[in-house]
């Protein structure tokens, strides 16, 4: 792959970036931000570490789009973080008008991308920038239940004491609060969750992972996770720029599938060169279903707030 963009070079855009790098995702990586100095510093701080690292990437940091023509993907991360106390949707219209700029923006010089969201509240932003964008759905994504799924899998590994790799777990719904964890989809080494521990325990578990973000921003105080979030993130740049086919649980836009319509919402994906390749359809039981719907309408909710 030739050219991977990130907007915003904070705390999340400047992780990714590095790790997009370091994993040799494409010759450049362009790191662009509204701040004059900041992507230019971190991009060739980055950029110096490529002897240590071995990577052979160029990382370009800049304020202008110009630099960012021809990207074949963007991941955007711009828009502000939240603090504690600060709900995801305090931030929606703040975020929706950053995105909806970035995004027209950066497709004014890469027509043929395809777009990453992170910004948050993830799954709004991401119907922000397919709007936006005017690309077609399987070319804007949003990341979330990558990380969902990555808190709930770890605290799962950490109580059975067993390695992260062997613990598989499947997130539906909206980011966070809203997350329809799938605990008949969680296994470990294929072995049901329901098997090695209690329903109550298994509770717990998803309770936390729902709040995993709260529970970072109430350490940080400033800011909140990135570590992961960029993993996330990367994760599902790698699968596209390597035509990985990797079934990764994104933000995409229904139009029918699990009788949702017109909305962004967490649903395992097949993700490869042409972005969503496949939006794959599970039996869900009518419980589970319901929780989907219930966690969708709140992403209408909030959509309709912004009146696109
Ligand atoms: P940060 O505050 O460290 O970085 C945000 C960057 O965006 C700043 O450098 C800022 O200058 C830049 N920015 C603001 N307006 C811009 C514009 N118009 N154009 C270009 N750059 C602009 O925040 P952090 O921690 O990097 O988080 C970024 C976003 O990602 C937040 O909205 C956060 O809530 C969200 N997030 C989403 C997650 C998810 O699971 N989807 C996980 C973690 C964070
Ligand atoms: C998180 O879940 C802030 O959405 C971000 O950490």
């Amino acid at each position: 792959m030739k050219k991977i963009t990130v907007i915003g070079a904070g705390n999340v855009g400047a992780t990714a970036a590095q790790r997009i790098a370091e994993k040799h995702l494409a010759e450049q990586v362009v790191l662009l931000d509204i701040v004059d100095g900041v992507p230019q510093g971190k991009g060739l701080d980055m950029w110096e570490s490529a002897p240590v690292e071995g990577f052979d990437s160029a990382v370009i940091g800049t304020n202008d789009y110009k630099d960012t023509e021809g990207s074949d993907i963007i991941v955007i991360t711009a828009g502000l973080a939240r603090k504690p106390g600060m709900t995801r949707d305090d931030l929606l219209f703040k975020n929706a008008e950053i995105v909806k700029g970035c995004t027209e923006n950066s497709v004014k010089y890469s027509p043929n991308s395809i777009i990453v969201v992170v910004s948050n509240p993830l799954d709004v932003m991401a119907y922000v920038a397919m709007k936006a964008s005017g690309f077609e759905k399987n070319r804007v994504i949003g990341m979330a239940g990558v990380l969902d799924t990555a808190r709930f899998r770890l605290f799962i590994a950490q109580e059975l004491k067993v390695s992260v790799r062997d613990v598989q777990a499947l997130v539906l719904g909206g980011h966070g609060d809203s997350m329809v964890p799938m605990v008949r989809y969680t296994t470990v080494a294929g072995i049901p969750i329901s098997e090695l521990m209690s329903a109550a325990r298994i509770e717990e578990l998803v309770n936390r992972a729902r709040n995993g973000g709260i529970e970072i921003v109430n350490y940080l105080k400033t800011g909140s996770a990135f570590y992961a979030p960029s993993s996330s993130a990367v994760e599902m740049v790698e699968s596209i720029a390597r035509n990985g086919n990797r079934i990764l649980p994104c933000a995409a836009y229904l139009e029918g599938e699990y009788g949702l319509n017109d909305v962004y919402v967490g649903v395992p994906v097949k993700l490869g060169s042409n972005g969503i390749e496949e939006v794959l359809q599970l039996n869900l039981t009518e419980h589970e279903l319901a929780e989907l719907h219930k966690s969708a309408n709140e992403v209408t909710s909030n959509i309709k707030k912004l009146n696109l």
